[in-house]
Order: C-alpha cells, then sequence, then structure tokens
C-alpha cells in the first residue's frame, strides 16, 4: 500500500521503501527489518506475543480480527511459514482466509499473469485486509506493497529478506536466553543464498554488542552488503570456515544453522551462463541453456556441501547456555540425536511463529486493543 516512498525504476518495477513503523504498525506493510528503526517498537510487538501465546496457552478463544480477511499467496514451497500464519488467522477469529500454497501452478500466474495484476485480482475479488506474500523475486513484497491498496506481509522475498522469521527468530532468542545484548551469534550454512539469517542477523543489531562469526565454505558467504549494513549498526563481523566451527563454539550464545539451498544453484548457474554468452543466449533457447544450467549448478552445489552436521559431540564444546536454532527444513545439517539435547531451540522456535504472527497481524489490523504511540509505546 503506498505508505511508504517509490523511490527508483528498475526494468518498469517500482522499488518501494516500505516506512518504518515509527510506534505504529497499523496498516503498514511488513516488507524488511530495517523498517524497525527503534528497539521499543519489537519489544511491544514482544509483548503482545507474549499475549498471544497465553491465551493460545489457555485455548482463550480470540475475536481480534472478527470480521477480517486475509490472503495467503505462496510461490514457494513452505511448511511452517504457510501454516503458522494459517493459524495465526484462525485464532484470532478471521471471518475469512483466501489460502493459495501453490501460486506458481494454480494461479493465473501459470498464465503468464504480473504479479501487480494477481496482486489487484486477489483485492478485487476476495475484499481481504491484508496480503501474505512469498514470492522468488528478491523485490517481489515491494513490488506488491507498491500496487496493494492492503498491507502486505513479506513471507519470504528471493534470497533477500524473510522479515517474519527474523521477528520469531529474536522473540525465541529473548525467550531462552533473557536478554537481546552482548551476544555471540555464530551462523552456518548457505549465508549467501538463504534469507533468514540475512533478516535476523540485521534485526540483531537492534541490541547492543552482537558479534557475529558467519561460518561458511567460501562460496556461500554472507553478502559484503550486509556485513557492511551490521559493521555500520556498530555490530562486530567475524567470517570463517566450516571447520572453524570448532574453535568459536565455545564463545557461541547462539548456533544458527541453515541449509545449502540447492534450488538457488541452477537460478546462478543461468544467470552466469545467459551473462557470458549476451545476445547469443537467444540463439541457443532456453531449453538447452537450462540443461547446461543444471550441470553447472550441481558443480556449485557440490562445491557448497561440505558436510557440517551438529551433533552431540560437537556439541559438547558448546556453553551449557547456547541454544541452535534453525529456521527449518533440514537436510541432514543437525543430527536428531541432537533433538533431545535441552539446547535444541528449533521447535520451540517454531511455535513461537505462531505467537508472534498473531501479534503482527493484530497489530497491523489495529484490531487487538493495543495502543501503539511514537512516544509512549505499551500495551495493554
Ligand atoms: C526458510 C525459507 O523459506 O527461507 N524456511 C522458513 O521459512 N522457515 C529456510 C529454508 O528454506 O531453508
Amino acid at each position: 500500500m503506498p505508505l511508504g516512498q517509490e523511490q527508483e525504476t528498475i526494468d518498469q518495477k517500482p522499488i518501494f521503501n516500505a516506512e518504518p513503523f515509527k510506534g505504529s504498525f497499523c496498516g503498514k506493510d511488513i516488507i524488511s527489518v530495517e523498517q524497525f528503526t527503534l528497539r521499543k517498537e519489537i519489544e511491544v510487538l514482544f509483548e503482545v506475543a507474549d499475549r498471544m501465546k497465553q491465551s493460545v496457552e489457555e485455548g482463550e478463544i480470540r475475536k481480534d480480527l472478527k470480521g477480517c480477511g486475509v490472503a495467503l499467496l505462496f510461490y514457494q514451497p513452505s511448511t511452517r511459514t504457510f501454516s503458522s500464519f494459517s493459524a495465526a488467522v484462525q485464532k484470532l477469529g478471521a471471518s475469512c482466509q483466501i489460502s493459495i500454497p501453490d501460486m506458481e501452478s494454480f494461479s493465473s500466474a501459470a498464465k503468464g499473469e504480473s504479479l501487480k495484476d494477481t496482486i489487484e485480482a486477489i483485492e478485487q475479488a476476495t475484499a481481504v485486509d491484508v496480503i501474505v506474500l512469498r514470492h522468488p523475486e528478491d523485490s517481489s513484497s515491494q513490488e506488491a506493497a507498491h500496487f496493494a491498496k492492503v498491507p502486505i506481509i513479506n513471507a519470504g522475498s528471493g534470497r533477500l529478506a524473510h522479515p517474519t522469521q527474523a521477528i520469531l527468530d529474536l522473540y525465541t532468542i529473548r525467550e531462552e536466553l533473557g536478554r537481546m545484548d552482548g551476544l555471540t551469534v555464530t551462523m552456518i550454512g548457505d549465508l549467501k543464498n538463504g534469507r533468514t539469517i540475512k533478516s535476523l542477523a540485521k534485526l540483531l543489531t537492534l541490541g547492543d554488542g552482537i558479534r557475529f562469526n558467519f561460518i561458511s565454505p567460501p562460496i556461500l558467504r554472507m553478502p559484503e552488503e550486509v556485513n557492511n549494513y551490521l559493521r555500520q549498526k556498530g555490530a562486530k563481523v567475524i567470517e570463517g570456515n566450516s571447520e572453524e566451527l570448532r574453535d568459536v563454539l565455545g564463545e557461541t550464545d547462539v548456533l544458527y544453522v541453515t541449509r545449502v539451498q540447492e534450488e538457488w544453484f541452477v537460478h546462478q548457474a543461468m544467470r552466469e551462463i545467459k551473462e557470458a554468452l549476451g545476445e547469443k543466449a537467444k540463439i541457443i533457447g532456453e531449453d538447452k541453456l537450462l540443461e547446461a544450467a543444471k550441470i553447472l549448478g550441481e558443480g556449485y552445489y557440490q562445491q557448497a556441501v561440505e558436510g557440517y552436521v551438529i551433533d552431540l559431540e560437537l556439541l559438547e564444546r558448546a556453553k551449557e547456555k547456547m541454544i541452535v536454532m534453525h529456521p527449518l527444513p533440514r537436510v541432514g545439517e543437525i543430527a536428531y540425536e541432537v533433538d533431545d539435547n535441552p539446547r535444541a531451540a528449533y521447535f520451540r522456535q517454531m511455535r513461537n511463529g505462531l505467537y508472534t504472527r498473531m501479534a503482527l497481524l493484530a497489530a497491523i489490523l489495529g484490531k487487538a486493543k493495543i495502543p501503539f504511540c511514537s512516544n509512549n509505546l505499551s500495551v495493554v
């Protein structure tokens, strides 16, 4: 929705800068964690999430979203994000939920419809009050927010951002460790393609004295612009290879593990092949290019999976209070034997997604009885 400013236009797609919250969530888009400019805002949201948690645990029937409609439009696979938004909508008593978990094949996107037209169609056809969007393009949520009249919540955009995951992750850290300051956070895995770690790292800089260890194979390093952002915000950033995990484990408060995101390797290979071939790519044709990209992508993937596994033997080196987090799905990087260890926070982390998404939906729709105002943020 046009609450922020249109910044510039690239390839006919407007790039839209969502407004910072400035104390109020009501009517706002959630596009990226950079919108959180005040720590107090996230703390208030967490207090709302605490109240949602209490309601769920006590089986209270809430009616905050009575009369409201929410659309969930997912162009990429999802288990947790989709189902937790869906449950959050139901637990807040919304009157209408439009859930399309397979937009790529079941919506008119399969016929070539643009995101602009699809967003317009959903708004007109369903009269929903908020749209939750997951999409493979980095700029998808910004683009949708530019065209939509109702708020857009980014549920994962390309390789760039996953703000609601970052919110639930930070909520988990606060729950588990009782603080947001002075943390050493070690992130391991696909730091290049993962969107959760980029958003969480940025959000963590709302705390003071944050130190990051970014552990990955060289071809999956955190992009430099993210490192620069973190350093500008006062965080310390150290990068290392997977074998260095053992050295930093003893100082780590949060070990955030991610999977190698195989699905992006073919995209990257295709882009590189097209760039290298220039005009000749058109003569060769998409099918042949895709074949070549699959071979090159597989080569990249083999370089990237160097077999880091978090197991109980490794955890013996960790602080007693260290927590292990993962946005999930996992594909072998945390051994199942870790699941019953008290440090394994990844299942509790998932449940926190429900509470924080309930809080966000209620706050954005202005339906929970939570007064937000810029000078005196409080929850009643
Ligand atoms: C992540 C995502 O989709 O970015 N999953 C999630 O939302 N919990 C992480 C991943 O797919 O690896």
